[in-house]
């Protein structure tokens, strides 16, 4: 079987733990070893990296990545707008499937990305763009569709609960806090995306559109961020019995889908007010399903990287024909009538 061959654009936080996991594809599923990386887009050659390439995979030329005739996907995580969006268009119209992470991407310019795709005869993957590791996206496009969606409640970005979460409980800084999110590489690089709630729109706007099946336009979620929220709310709220979580909510009722972002008083036996630090979680409502929530780590660099690999292994399994894929793994037997703990 002939390697697939990856074309990596970015190498922040998620670009390298990316590298990482596929230059170390031991112990991790048998896809990987049919996966290379062929070039590495990156705007400085000088700055040192944790990850090393061999001769001529590191280069400044993103365009010449998209174009490149032997690379079959493009990893885009750049992120922002531009060139961002101009690059996986070149890179659909080239015939390449697209991985991304870029939330503020795909929340503006899906419906044309998705539709050039569909053109182009070509996979676009966005599991790493909402939740970082959670899987929510492939859910809500597969085991869930068949739901009527009512509504979904989700804490969506990691930094401003990181931030919450410790105002709370140890009545820290704003600012302090904000920079231990940055240093822990959760924070966008423009943290007014996260500290303002534009991340967390992008996101909501991203999930609505696909559990609800309709085009939600960013422009109509109302957007509200954790700036106003101190210590002394978080006190105060948690003395009346609720937490302060910055919500993203898209609801259905008779007057139509409403989706928006603010700082919200949850109640404390309710299941989002558990959720902390850097944590994610995501409350789906569906009939007759019900109630399901997907939880885990919301950001960073190995948890979203998982996402971004497992959209590749997907990308690798629908275009291959290996029979490597999913290999059926002998599970040892729970031995009868113990009782342990876990
Ligand atoms: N800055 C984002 C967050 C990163 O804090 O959730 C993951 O999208």
């Amino acid at each position: 079987v002939e390697a697939l061959k990856i074309g990596l654009l970015g190498l922040g936080t998620v670009g390298t733990a990316t590298a990482e996991i596929l230059q170390s594809p031991e112990r991790r599923n048998p896809v990987l070893n049919d996966i290379t990386i062929a070039k590495v887009g990156v705007s400085n050659l000088e700055k040192p990296r944790q990850v090393q390439f061999p001769e001529g995979v590191l280069t400044t030329d993103l365009e010449g990545i998209v174009n490149d005739p032997n690379i079959d996907v493009i990893i885009e995580l750049i992120g922002g707008l531009e060139p961002a969006r101009s690059l996986i268009l070149q890179a659909i119209a080239k015939g390449k499937h697209i991985v991304t992470a870029n939330k503020a991407v795909i929340s503006r310019y899906g419906e044309e990305i998705y539709h050039a795709a569909e053109q182009a005869g070509v996979y676009v993957f966005i599991e790493a763009a909402v939740g970082g590791g959670i899987p929510v996206i492939r859910p809500l496009q597969q085991a869930l569709s068949v739901n009527r969606i009512q509504s979904i409640l989700g804490i969506i970005n990691g930094t401003t609960n990181f931030i919450l979460t410790k105002m709370g409980a140890e009545g820290s800084d704003f600012a302090e806090v904000l920079t231990e999110a940055q240093e822990l590489g959760y924070a966008e690089a423009d943290p007014s995306a996260d500290v303002d709630g534009y991340d967390a729109a992008d996101k909501i706007t991203i999930l609505a559109t696909l559990a609800f099946e309709e085009q939600v336009n960013l422009e109509d979620v109302s957007c509200e961020g954790i700036r106003q929220v101190s210590a002394v709310d978080i006190k105060y709220a948690k003395q009346l019995g609720f937490e302060i979580k910055l919500l993203a909510i898209a609801q259905r009722d008779e007057t139509g889908l409403q989706v928006r972002v603010h700082p919200t008083l949850v109640p404390k036996d309710h299941p989002l007010a558990s959720i902390d630090g850097v944590n994610n979680a995501i409350l789906v409502e569906g009939d007759p399903l019900g109630q399901v929530m997907f939880y885990g780590p919301g950001a960073g660099g190995g948890a979203t990287a998982s996402a971004v690999v497992s959209d590749l292994m997907n990308i690798a399994a629908m275009v291959k024909t290996t029979a490597s894929v999913n290999p059926l793994m002998k599970i040892p037997q729970h031995p009868a009538g113990q009782l342990v703990p876990i």
